[in-house]
């Protein structure tokens, strides 16, 4: 069996995706002319050739400006199974999926639009796909704290279908310790924590995510291999990395695919899993960043079971399902 289909028969789950990074700009144009937006863009290859990042705050740029064309439950349900059509066809079977409200209420739309969409896009996977999901509540940190708690306090009458809270946007100069109270909240709400941390930030925002935000998993983490203790801590932890390959590239974290510290994450004992993050503005979705890194960095068909692993391991599934995924992919590598 090819290396493809070996990776793509594997059970894998993604636990790094934001649904409005999963935004094609065929959808982008469909959802303006259903909604009457202007897009600065001529045409769909217009929209590819502007995708050229130097970091991440170019893309962001772009990638809030796309996420207007989002107006009503419809659209993020529609999204939101374009989104989960990908992923089955990549052999996903589970997806724990950002989504940034303020992105949304901040233009004007009611809260509830886009919870409610991808709620119901999430039901409609399960339905069709088999697909199983999880929603996490992203606080965007280049706004302040109380933007925050307000967001929470918006999100309360969902909060039993919410799994989690992370925190995206641009890193460098919002450290965690700006949202240590909203974390703090949102736990004694009975939701998992998350937070982008070392993508672009230092290690001292890794640790801050740990010891302040007390997070249970660290989404990106490269530059914790910048700190021999911070790394130390994180095996002994057993702390899941949501790592990024493709997102990585072309936002300039790396500068060659290469490059990349996933296998020297892995023979460190870290517990690293692969994901998109953005998928429609970095080239690839779940199958590929495994594929395309494993080509580059050399990966074993064996760490690639090992990483699928991780990815339910690291999951908010209850034990009794990470253990019936886990089992799974015993089996399969066991006959393929
Ligand atoms: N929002 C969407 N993708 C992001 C990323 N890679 N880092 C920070 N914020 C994001
Ligand atoms: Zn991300």
């Amino acid at each position: 069996m090819s290396l493809a289909d070996f990776v793509r028969g594997l059970p894998k789950a993604e636990l790094h995706m934001h649904i409005e990074g999963s935004l094609e700009p065929e959808l982008m144009f469909a959802l303006a002319a259903r909604n009457r937006i202007d897009l600065p863009f001529k045409s769909v290859e217009a929209v590819r050739a502007a995708y050229a990042f130097s970091n991440l705050q170019d893309f962001l740029d772009i990638y809030y400006q796309g996420a207007q064309v989002l107006q009503t439950e419809a659209d993020f349900q529609d999204l939101a199974m374009a989104y989960f059509r990908r992923l089955a066809a990549d052999g996903g079977v589970h997806a724990e999926m950002f989504f940034d409200p303020q992105t949304h209420t901040d233009r004007g739309l009611p809260f509830s639009v886009a919870i409610n969409g991808l709620l119901a896009g999430m039901a409609q996977a399960e339905r069709e796909l088999g697909v199983t999901s999880k929603l996490i509540l992203c606080y965007l940190r280049h706004l302040d704290e109380d933007a925050a708690f307000a967001t929470l306090k918006a999100a309360e009458p969902w909060l039993d279908r919410i799994a989690g809270v992370g925190l995206d946007s641009s890193e460098v100069g919002h450290p965690p310790s700006k949202f240590a109270r909203v974390f703090e909240a949102s736990r004694a709400a009975g939701l998992k924590l998350v937070a982008h941390a070392g993508e672009e930030g230092p290690p001292a925002y890794v640790w801050e995510a740990l010891d302040l935000l007390k997070v249970d998993r660290i989404d990106h983490g490269n530059r914790s291999l910048e700190d021999a203790r911070l790394t130390e801590r994180l095996v002994a932890e057993g702390m899941t990395l949501t790592v990024c390959p493709l997102s990585n590239l072309k936002l300039c974290v790396v500068d060659d695919l290469a490059a990349h510290p996933l296998k020297r994450m892995l023979d460190l004992g870290l517990k690293a899993t692969v994901n998109s993050d953005d998928p429609a503005y970095f080239g690839g979705y779940l199958l590929d960043n495994y594929l395309r890194t494993a080509e580059a960095v050399g990966l074993t068909r064996a760490e690639l079971v090992t990483l699928a692993k991780n990815s339910f391991a690291g999951s908010f599934l209850d034990d009794a399902d990470k253990a019936a995924r886990i089992a799974q992919i015993d089996a399969y590598a066991a006959a393929n």
